[in-house]
């Protein structure tokens, strides 16, 4: 059985003369912390709504469990959405609006979990605030409630941690951590590389309704990794020189000019010496040190060049 529990090919939304998403294409496997990662207006908010349900895509297709979407689908029964306006009933607690969202969902049957799940978001059961009164952290929290309240396999929260503060953030992140590690499959977006970076396994960057990279968690790492990036003539023939003069292990090919070696702490002009007193010429020589905001940064930027 394949481990794929959400695949889109082609999935496209426009609005008017908006394309908010173009041909976005990709697989999401059972157990993964899918991170979406974009700006404003990237289309984070539309992608995720259409995965969801709640937006009809203008072209391309989702699949889901296997299965081909299309209109009521019961497969949309197995996914728990927050996103953008969580939909809260704010004149009533949080447990009346657990309450009124089984009534409404027909899960009469998920009345005796509304405390075990206020307790699961670290919302106290007894409290009869009103939601109104909440603060933002506490809004998200409920709103992840209601997201699994009918017990689903897949999770997506658009910016859960929008507006929290450092410790709900932390909350959160911990709560997300949990509920994957029960099986739950998430999908999470944000603005903020550095802060996904703390939970997802796989990283998607949306940049102006494109995807324009999706990484695993170690290939990211690698690319923000200290690093001496060298240019040489022959890259075929500096490797062993690498090694066999400089005892350097750790370094990637890139193409047939770059090599990148992942050892900061030795000294450029001993690589140049030894790959120039071996007949290599070095064309250039830089050292890295990219934090992942800063990847990101560059990733969007240099693609609103490529494209004018
Ligand atoms: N219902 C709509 N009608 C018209 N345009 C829309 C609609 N929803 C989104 N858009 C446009 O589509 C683009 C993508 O919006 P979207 O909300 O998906 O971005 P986002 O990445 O979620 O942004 P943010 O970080 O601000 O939440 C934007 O240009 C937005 O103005
Ligand atoms: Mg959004």
């Amino acid at each position: 059985m394949s481990n794929v529990i959400i695949e889109v090919n082609q999935l496209t939304k426009k609005f008017k003369s908006t394309l908010a998403v173009r041909q976005a294409d990709f697989k999401i496997y059972k157990g993964e912390i899918f991170g979406l990662i974009g700006q404003n207006g990237a289309g984070k908010s539309t992608l995720l709504k259409m995965i969801g349900g709640l937006v009809y895509p203008s072209t391309g297709k989702i699949h889901l469990f296997n299965s081909e979407m299309n209109a009521n689908h019961p497969y949309y029964e197995r996914m728990g959405l927050l996103i953008e306006n969580a939909g809260l009933y704010p004149q009533y607690s949080a447990y009346d609006n657990l309450k009124f969202v089984a009534m409404s969902y027909g899960l009469k049957d998920h009345l005796k979990h509304i405390n075990e799940l206020l307790e699961l978001v670290g919302l106290s059961r007894t409290n009869k605030t009103k939601v109104k009164n909440y603060s933002m952290g506490m809004k998200q929290r409920l709103g992840i409630a209601i997201a699994l309240m009918g017990s689903p396999d897949v999770l997506i929260l658009d910016e859960p941690i929008n507006g929290l503060d450092p410790q709900g953030i932390s909350d959160i992140r911990n709560l997300i951590l949990d509920l994957n590690s029960k099986g739950i499959t998430i999908i999470i977006s944000s603005h903020i590389l550095e802060e996904l970076s703390k939970v997802a396994t796989k990283y998607a960057i949306i940049h102006k309704g494109e995807i324009i990279e999706i990484h695993s968690k170690e290939e990211l790492l690698l690319k923000c990794e200290d690093r001496i990036e060298v240019e040489v003539s022959d890259v075929k023939m500096a490797t062993p020189i690498l090694e066999e003069h400089l005892n350097i292990g750790n370094y990637k090919v890139m193409n047939d000019h770059t090599v990148c070696i992942y050892d900061s702490h030795i000294e450029n002009y001993r690589i140049v010496n030894a790959l120039v007193e071996n007949g290599i010429s070095v064309h250039s020589i830089m050292k890295h040190k990219q934090s992942l905001e800063q990847y990101f940064l560059e990733r969007t930027e240099s693609v609103v060049t490529a494209h004018g």
